[in-house]
């Protein structure tokens, strides 16, 4: 079938809440996807682990010459976060660990230490230095891979995937995940749907595939699925002629959206999957910050969730969050991402794709001849930290606790940028002795609703001086650029530039060009109120500038000449992370 014919919606409607078969999507693996066969080695390894078998099969090095005797740290318990933070979020400073954090209190840290070997158990399985960091299966761990497996289809999205045998396949984080998806379907030619403002490396990765990125219009609730420029549109009115065949896939950020903060709605969630249905799209949702919403805050609650088939445990904390597409995904076209890299730490390098078998068995193909499996030594700590210390009940109790810390870092960042969001400005001089002056609104922004970042709106347009400016033949991403530089080098307020989210070069000459990505995650959390402060004053000050000073209030290149200077505030320039 023609991935871009659009398949009539009622021979795509199943029942909801029965487990049923996934659909046949393999028309979407490109020719080298269906052209991979399976790892004639990795096919012996069942054999490996059969009790009394002796191996002179594999390559495998000898674990006794692992330099490594055991593996050992200290760790936190899941209850680091103070327990009352939740109620401090009310107050306006909250208490939160500060810089350079204290020596944890002994009874805030555990232990843990992985010995050599374990005798006892499933032959690789043991979590042992001579399992873990031995070669291992594509499929990951299988302790760690059981663990994420319960996690992820059990509770994270509690029992309600509609089709049956959901699969999980342990990835090196998002990025390598989005990697391995890119090359099981993207062909040269493709175009991918994405929110207008994206997370750049996604277009980075698809890209070198020949793949063009197809812009849907957001709003604060996430992509549009209706309306000028939403979803609907863009399939509907698809130019064939221009663009080639219609997007087969979409990427998207669904919960504190990177850079805009927004978090899709279940209901705009349905809508948007059913154009995919129609459309035949697979869905690529890469959800890093899926545990980052702030249900305290702005997030209406309890209106969310769906009826749930799972008898296991359930915790109000997951419960509360806003389902992923996964639990819609009637027909098996979601492909979900998820990551350890902001709940644990980015250095793991380790995550897991959900997908329908079909998928997760060719990922798996293409995991036996890159990436092979996560590293074991962090494979091994985590599901020694995550399975035998802190448990489902501790892992879970760790996620609450960092969105409270989290969610109390972006209020704080929130209520200083309220304050300076307006400024007086000379409007004209009527007479000699007399001015006009007036307030204007700088930016705006809008809560975040998840995730790290505030996506802040400047009103460019609106500076006295943007006519002038334009007129001696510069461009708004040049003003924009020197109001970023002017932050960054009069007062050490270093944001991300919103060209660089923009999913084409229009959108990052235009739209995205107006708005500048702040970040409260990354910096000490009591730094955070000055270095949105000096934010703030840069801005202030750049809107009394007339056009000279607008021309030359920074150096001509680049930001670095500050570093020298002072210490540059880091609120989330793209450079020193995502
Ligand atoms: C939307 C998004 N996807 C993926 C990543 C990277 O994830 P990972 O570290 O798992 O590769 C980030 C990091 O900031 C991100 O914001």
């Amino acid at each position: 079938m023609d991935a871009s014919t659009p398949i009539p919606v009622s021979s795509q409607s199943k029942s909801k809440r029965e487990h049923t078969k996934p659909s046949d999507l393999s028309h979407h693996f490109n020719r080298v996807t269906r052209e991979r066969t399976a790892s004639a080695i990795k096919s012996l390894y069942k054999y490996f682990q059969v009790p009394g078998m002796v191996n002179l099969a594999g390559g495998l090095p000898f674990p006794g010459y692992f330099p490594y005797d055991t593996l050992e740290s200290a760790a936190s318990t899941p209850g680091r976060f103070p327990p009352n933070l939740i109620q401090q979020l009310n107050k306006p400073v909250p208490v939160i660990p500060t810089s350079p954090p204290p020596p944890p209190p002994p009874q805030n840290s555990s232990h843990l230490i992985i010995p050599k070997y374990k005798p006892g158990g499933p032959p690789g399985s043991s979590i042992d230095v001579a399992t873990t960091l031995q070669y291992g299966q594509a499929t990951g761990f299988g302790p760690l891979a059981e663990f994420i497996k319960d996690f992820a289809i059990n509770h994270l999205h509690g029992g309600r995937i509609p089709y049956e045998n959901p699969g999980i396949l342990l990835t090196c984080g998002n990025t390598d995940g989005l990697g391995k998806v890119m090359q099981m379907i993207a062909e040269r030619g493709d175009s991918m749907l994405v929110e207008e403002y994206t997370y750049p490396n996604a277009i980075q990765t698809a890209d070198p595939y020949g793949v063009s990125m197809a812009p849907v219009k957001a709003d604060s609730g996430g992509m549009l699925a209706e309306g000028k420029g939403g979803l609907r549109d863009v399939l509907e009115n698809w130019d064939h002629r221009r663009f080639g065949r219609r997007p087969r896939f979409m990427y998207t950020v669904t919960i504190g959206q990177n850079p805009t903060g927004a978090t899709l709605s279940l209901q705009r969630r349905k809508e948007i999957y059913h154009l995919c249905e129609r459309y035949d799209v697979i869905i690529i949702e890469d959800d890093p910050y899926w545990y980052l919403q702030f249900t305290e805050s702005s997030h209406p609650k309890g209106t969310q969730t769906l009826p749930i088939n799972s008898t296991k445990k359930r915790y109000p904390f997951l419960e509360a969050l806003t389902p992923s597409y996964l639990t819609i995904d009637t027909s098996g076209r979601v492909i979900r991402l998820d990551t350890f890299s902001k709940s644990i730490a980015p250095g793991c390098r380790m995550g897991w794709i959900t997908a329908q078998p079909a998928f997760i068995e060719r990922l798996t193909r293409i995991t036996e001849s890159s990436t092979q499996s996560p590293s074991g030594f962090v494979q091994a700590m985590v599901v020694q930290l995550l399975r035998n210390i802190w448990g489902m009940d501790g892992w879970v109790k760790w996620l609450e606790g960092l969105r409270a810390a989290y969610e109390a870092r972006m209020r704080i960042m929130c209520r200083v940028l309220d304050a300076y969001q307006e400024s007086m400005v000379v409007l004209e001089s009527k007479e000699e002795d007399s001015v006009i002056v007036d307030k204007v609104r700088m930016y705006s922004f809008d809560e975040p609703m998840g995730g790290m970042f505030v996506w802040v709106h400047i009103h460019i347009t609106s500076h006295p001086a943007y006519a002038a400016y334009l007129s001696r033949g510069h461009t708004k991403r040049e003003m924009m650029t020197q109001l970023w530089k002017y932050g960054a080098e009069k007062h050490s307020s270093l944001s991300c530039p919103g060209w660089v989210f923009g999913a084409n070069k229009d959108i990052q000459e235009d739209g995205s060009a107006e708005f500048f990505r702040v970040c409260f995650a990354a910096i000490e959390a009591e730094k955070i109120e000055n270095a949105t402060e000096r934010f703030g004053k840069g801005i202030r000050e750049f809107w009394g500038f007339d056009v000279d000073e607008v021309e030359n209030c920074c150096s001509a290149d680049s930001v670095m000449g500050a570093q020298g200077k002072e210490v540059v505030w880091g609120l989330g320039y793209g450079g020193f992370g995502c």
